[in-house]
């Protein structure tokens, strides 16, 4: 123990703000048997000659492997390769298992799959307190297109490209003239919504259902036996109130029906019959396939954001008007 007055725990969590990448360094023990740690201390150090730097705990089982093998190799982990870092992580498990690799340039094990890799050979060891500090010479690089996994505050994370653009708010709505950009936020979540569902619902259109149809048939799929204001309670967050009209076109459909009037309901009760729930499945199942579509060119981080975003504006926007669709 050093007599450094700097805390354990302080000196750990504010290393957690740098933000890393993620790697698994291979090489071969004695014997020739694939030997792999996961290290996020990583870094460049030199372009002339390509030097790059890691560190690795003096108490690591395979200490002795780095130190003697004269090389290894640098595997820069993709977004969807948290468990093999997590797998690497395992003091002295058996890592390799059936994975697959092939030899490097330099002879160490070589995975298939990364974002990124780099095979060395191993110019310099130096001590570096309770770690040993490897330089590694690079024979060979490699990078694909694959997104980085990132290391931050102890936890995985991704990478996204800054947005600025429309962050600001700043001039977004010009008051006088009651006309606004195309960075206004509420502009750009109405126009995804209402393209999302004029997409949706247009095959439709001989039908010449109104959209609050579609919502009337949404809840009583969810629950039957609701006369008109318990409807039109339940739908009051879309904004639309469907007329009597609305609910005659959909018994005159067969898409739900209506029992008789009675001292309770004074207008009679509505039910979706099996046409009206087979109309919504396939809506729902149309629903699917246009998100598959729709979300296709975005990275599943993107869509994680973008939904906990949605979520947490649904939470803040509530006002208590009655859920639909729960
Ligand atoms: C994200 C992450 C980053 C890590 N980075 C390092 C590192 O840079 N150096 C190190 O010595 N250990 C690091 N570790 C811990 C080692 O991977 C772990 O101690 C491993 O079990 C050592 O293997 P061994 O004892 O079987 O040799 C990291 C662990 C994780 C999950």
């Amino acid at each position: 123990m050093s007599d450094n007055a700097v805390e354990r725990q302080e000196f750990r969590k504010t290393l957690g703000q740098f933000a890393t990448g993620v790697t698994v360094i291979t090489t071969l023990d004695g014997e020739g048997a694939p030997i792999g740690v996961t290290a996020s201390s990583f870094n460049s150090v030199s372009m002339d000659p390509p030097l790059i730097l890691w560190s690795l705990a003096k108490d690591a089982l395979s200490l002795p492997a780095y130190q003697k093998s004269g090389a290894f190799n640098v595997h820069v982990l993709s977004i969807e390769q948290d468990e093999l870092s997590n797998l690497f992580a395992r003091r002295g498990a058996d890592k390799f298992g059936d994975l697959d690799f092939v030899p490097g340039v330099n002879g160490m094990p070589l995975l298939a799959d990364c974002a990124a890799t780099f095979q060395c050979k191993t110019r310099h060891q130096y001590d570096g307190g309770d770690h040993c500090i490897f330089v590694g010479e690079v024979l060979a690089c490699e990078n694909s297109d694959r997104a980085p996994l990132v290391y931050h505050g102890g936890q995985y994370a991704a990478a996204l490209p800054r947005q600025d653009q429309g962050a600001t708010g700043g001039d977004e709505v010009d008051l006088q003239q009651g006309s606004f950009t195309s960075d206004f936020f509420i502009y750009l979540l109405s126009r995804a919504h209402f393209q999302f569902s004029h997409a949706l619902l247009q095959p439709d259109a001989a039908l010449g259902l109104q959209r609050a149809a579609y919502y009337v048939v949404a809840v009583l799929c969810q629950q039957g036996g609701l006369d008109r204001a318990e409807i039109l309670e339940r739908i009051a967050v879309t904004g639309h109130s469907p007329s009597e009209e609305v609910f005659d076109k959909l018994c005159d459909m067969g898409f739900v029906t209506r029992s008789a009037a009675e001292g309770g309901a004074p207008d009679g009760k509505y039910t979706v019959t099996d046409e009206g729930r087979e109309f919504q499945v396939s809506l729902l199942a149309r629903s699917m396939d246009l998100e598959e579509q729709v979300l296709s060119g975005f990275r599943p981080e993107e869509i994680g954001l973008f939904k906990n975003m949605l979520r947490r504006l649904i939470e803040k926007t509530d006002k208590g008007l009655s859920n639909m669709w729960s």
